[in-house]
């Protein structure tokens, strides 16, 4: 099993913490938004040696940019700054989503990122979603050029299948990919994207990895979520798929207990024992729950915690599927 109190991982070329924080829920999406604890999470995880935050220009969209921006203006040289381009948010209906991977929006996108950063240089530029109507050498020649121009240093693609992640190594050494990886979400592992990744020597950043909140066991009714959280939209939030979902993480929370650790770390921690190349990203706007992220960095996964875990919680074992419809077809281009 991997070292999990080790504090670093390589993300291809670069050292990054080996769990980084997602700043997604800060500014949208998961229920009430408070600026003022969202910040202090952003300096207490730099305290805690979480370098990599992690946002996107569609989350807000385009305020959660400025709030990290605001919140590392006095200590960049502390972040390993990642975002993202390419989803399109239509601006009369904000759950509709198009999807743009031609070079001359990745150019443009990367310098409307950069001033609402307030940052010279984005330290791991992502393709949010890989676009069907565009070659992908064309997308990451664009992202190849913003490396040449000095803006940006790593770059990186997000929800890509392993086909179409090869193709785009092959243009330019892509530093890592970003797809929802979780014990309810096996993909990665059944597409080849994990092993392509360990094979290329790309690195891995799991997104979601406490399930959008629902591995760490703190919903227990769909009610529980506020009436505009956008997980009331989740397939394995919704009707019977909840219950059942829940009965799942009643079984983890069950292990958790016997090792003496919480379910949201046994989760984390498993996502760190997949490989030295996975980095988790689990996502949080307030400081008690990233303490509790980051203490899963001493949680060990044994062989035999891995087994007992695929006892209660098998691949395919999540009811649901992860996105609403609508949203499930822009994936895995
Ligand atoms: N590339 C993509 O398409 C994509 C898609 C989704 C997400 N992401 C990225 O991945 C990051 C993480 O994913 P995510 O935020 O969707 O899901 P997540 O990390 O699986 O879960 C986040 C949810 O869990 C809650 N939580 C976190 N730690 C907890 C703890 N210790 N105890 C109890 N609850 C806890 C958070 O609550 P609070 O909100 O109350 O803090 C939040 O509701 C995002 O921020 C974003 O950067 C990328």
């Amino acid at each position: 099993m991997a070292n999990q109190t080790t504090k670093t991982r390589k993300l291809g070329k670069f050292d990054v913490s080996a769990l980084g924080l997602g700043c997604m829920g800060m500014s949208e999406f998961y229920g009430a938004t408070d600026e003022v604890e969202s910040i202090a999470t952003i300096h207490r995880a730099l305290e805690l040696g979480v370098s990599l935050l992690d946002t996107a220009d569609a989350y807000g969209p385009h305020t959660n940019e400025v709030l990290v921006g605001r919140a590392i203006k006095d200590r960049r040289d502390k972040v390993f700054l990642a975002t993202k381009c390419g989803i399109v948010r239509d601006p009369n209906d904000p759950n509709v989503r198009g999807v743009n991977g031609r070079p001359e929006y990745i150019k443009a996108s990367c310098d409307g990122s950069l001033k609402r950063l307030g940052v010279d240089v984005i330290d791991l530029y992502q393709l949010h979603r890989v676009d069907p109507k565009v070659p992908i050498e064309e997308s990451v020649g664009a992202l190849a050029d913003l490396v040449k121009a000095g803006k940006v240093r790593g770059i990186g693609l997000s929800e890509a299948n392993a086909q179409t992640l090869r193709r785009a190594h092959e243009t330019h050494p892509i530093t890592s990919i970003q797809s929802e990886y979780s014990l309810w979400t096996r993909d990665p592992e059944e597409d080849e994207v994990l092993a392509t990744c360990k094979e290329l020597g790309i690195g891995f950043l799991a997104y979601s990895p406490l399930g959008r909140g629902f591995l760490t066991g703190q919903f227990k009714r769909f009610e529980d979520l506020e009436p505009d959280d956008y997980r009331r939209h989740n397939p394995r939030f919704q009707g019977e798929n909840f219950q059942k979902n829940l009965d799942l993480v009643t079984q983890i929370e069950g292990l958790a207990k016997e090792k003496g650790c919480t379910a949201s770390q046994l989760a984390l921690a498993w996502v760190l024992s997949r490989g030295d190349f996975v980095v988790p990203i689990p996502g949080t706007k307030r400081r008690k729950y990233l303490e509790q992220n980051v203490a899963a960095l001493e949680v060990t996964v044994t062989a035999e915690d891995v087994k007992a875990i695929d006892a209660v919680f098998p691949p395919s074992a999540a009811s649901g599927q992860r996105y609403a419809p609508h949203m499930m077809a822009i994936l895995r281009g």
